[in-house]
């Protein structure tokens, strides 16, 4: 085993990957940190010289990026050379569901996972410690392990190379990411081998105090990770389901949340109801649970999972057909100001966002939209809604289009998105959003005129003095 960490190489400069190799390096100013990524476009953006250009949105990572780069901070494709060269290898590749075969749907397709284990084994050197990052199902570190140890069985292998496999699971938020890994709830280390477990301890140590360190063994920590996304994600479509009910009875949700977040059992974080859970990991988590506990027969187990990401699904079409309904039964011909396209606010990223559902479904129905979000540029949101904006559209042709009812255009600040708009539908709680003038804009909208609020960030009372008719998730009272 090997003394102390002096170099980290990390698979993976992704949301994971990119923040949490600039925190380590910026704690341990003695380890050299190497993130590697098969992404050309993603690594040269990385090492953008205006590191206000990197790939990533998160507040408070730029700064670190620009006093760790170049010191003991590198972004490179060199993958071969720096799995040579480390101590100390973390995978933080993406691990999406799968697509098709066997458990399409639902098992995570861990082929990102295998790749990074078959080049760990090709070109590692000495005694190399593995640690699983990414978010990955139970008893996957048994299937890096025997990867790694198959390579040492050949006869081409005259390197002497030892692996040691650990569970690290990542439990930072987007938009928070820089906060959550310098200030972690826990950090949660899985493994046999209790030296290689203290070596990783004393990279945390660094910053996190002891008490905040879990050790436990790799399956309980490669479950609890699932485990507590699913939870988070249950408390969501629980409070969304609340929030349909307070609507038919006319009670408030926010009320019915802060009456029972104040019982400490339950507590009052992860109850703000919204236009559905998204991002990049919690449907994708649970399915992976869902396919566990299928394949494992436990199906009132899976059935019981599933039911949350059924209930989230529903609740966005809820709102689409919502605000058709609202606006007399039809959207053709009429114009909606969509406020957010990312799954919430501080990050640029989309995946699994409910705007995308959302304004699919008013697409369908005929709508032109024209959406604004301060950090997602309009090609992402082209590429999610597949539809051209029509900014550009008469520029291409855009036959690659499922959708052909309605159109949708960029718009590059809140105002030009609500000139003659017939409904306005805020979809992230961006806090420009919470500041918006009613008073003021009301007047550049088409009466008789909607604001639909699916993140509760609004004053009411400001709404309703200007004329405007007001729908807020969860309000049976207005
Ligand atoms: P991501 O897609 O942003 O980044 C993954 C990167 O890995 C990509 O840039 C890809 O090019 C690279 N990659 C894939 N295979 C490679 C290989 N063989 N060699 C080199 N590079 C390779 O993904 P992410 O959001 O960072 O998530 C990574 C993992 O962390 C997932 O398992 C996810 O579930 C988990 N996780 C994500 C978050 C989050 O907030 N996004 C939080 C906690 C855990
Ligand atoms: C989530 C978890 O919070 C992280 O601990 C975990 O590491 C991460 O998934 C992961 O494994 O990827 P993230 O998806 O980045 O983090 O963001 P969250 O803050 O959890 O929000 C997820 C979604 O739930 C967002 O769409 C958000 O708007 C929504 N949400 C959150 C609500 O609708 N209500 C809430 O009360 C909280």
């Amino acid at each position: 085993m090997k003394k102390s960490i002096k170099n980290i190489c990390c698979i993976g400069a992704g949301y994971v990957g990119g923040p949490t190799m600039a925190v380590i390096a910026d704690k341990c100013p003695h380890i050299e940190v190497n993130v590697v990524d098969i992404n050309k476009d993603r690594i040269l953006a990385w090492n953008s010289p205006n590191t206000e250009e990197i790939p990533i949105f998160e507040p408070g990572l730029s700064e670190i990026v620009k006093r760790r780069r170049g010191v003991n901070l590198f972004f490179s494709t060199e993958v071969k050379e720096q799995i040579a060269k480390a101590d100390m290898i973390f995978i933080s590749v993406n691990t999406p569901t799968k697509k098709r075969g066997v458990g399409a749907g639902k098992a995570s397709d861990l082929k990102w996972v295998e790749s990074s284990a078959r080049q760990i084994a090709k070109y590692s050197k000495g005694y190399t410690i593995v640690v699983e990052k990414s978010t990955l199902p139970v008893k996957t570190a048994e299937v890096i392990k025997s990867i790694l140890e198959a390579s040492q069985s050949t006869s081409h292998n005259e390197k002497g190379t030892k692996f040691s496999v650990l569970s690290n699971p990542e439990f930072l938020a987007e938009g928070t990411a820089i906060d959550d890994l310098l200030n972690p709830d826990r950090v949660l280390i899985g493994g046999e081998n209790k030296e290689d477990i203290e070596l990783l301890s004393e990279i945390y140590y660094e910053w996190v105090p002891k008490n905040k360190i879990i050790k436990t063994n790799v399956w309980s920590s490669e479950l609890a990770k699932l485990t507590a996304n699913a939870f988070l994600a249950q408390r969501i479509s629980s409070i969304n389901s609340i929030a349909a009910l307070c609507e038919a009875t006319g009670a408030d949700v926010r009320e019915v949340s802060r009456a029972i977040g104040s019982d400490s059992r339950i507590g009052s974080k992860f109850l703000d109801c919204g236009p559905g859970f998204g991002g990049s990991c919690f449907k994708k988590d649970i399915l992976n649970l869902v396919y566990l506990s299928e394949y494992l027969g436990l199906k009132e187990v899976a059935n019981f999972w599933e039911s949350v990401v059924t209930l989230n699904k529903w609740h966005q079409h809820r709102i689409s057909k919502l605000i058709t309904k609202k606006l007399f039964g039809t959207l053709s011909e009429k114009k909606i100001s969509i406020l957010g396209f990312a799954f919430k606010e501080n990050t640029n990223d989309t995946r699994e966002s409910s705007a995308i559902q959302i304004c699919k479904d008013l697409l369908e129905e005929g709508a032109e939209l024209f959406i604004h979000d301060p950090k997602v540029n309009p090609e992402q949101i082209s590429s999610d809604l597949n539809l051209l904006p029509n900014n550009i559209k008469s520029k291409a042709n855009n036959q690659n289009s499922k959708i052909k009812e309605g159109t949708w255009n960029s718009a590059n600040s809140v105002e030009s998105a609500l000139i003659n708009s017939d409904a306005v539908l805020i979809l992230t709680e961006w806090s420009e959003y919470s500041t918006i003038n009613w008073k003021k804009v009301s007047k550049l909208m088409r009466k008789p005129a909607w604001v639909f609020d699916a993140r509760s960030i609004i004053d009411p009372k400001e709404v309703l003095k200007s004329g405007l008719n007001l729908w807020r998730v969860g309000d049976g009272v207005i």
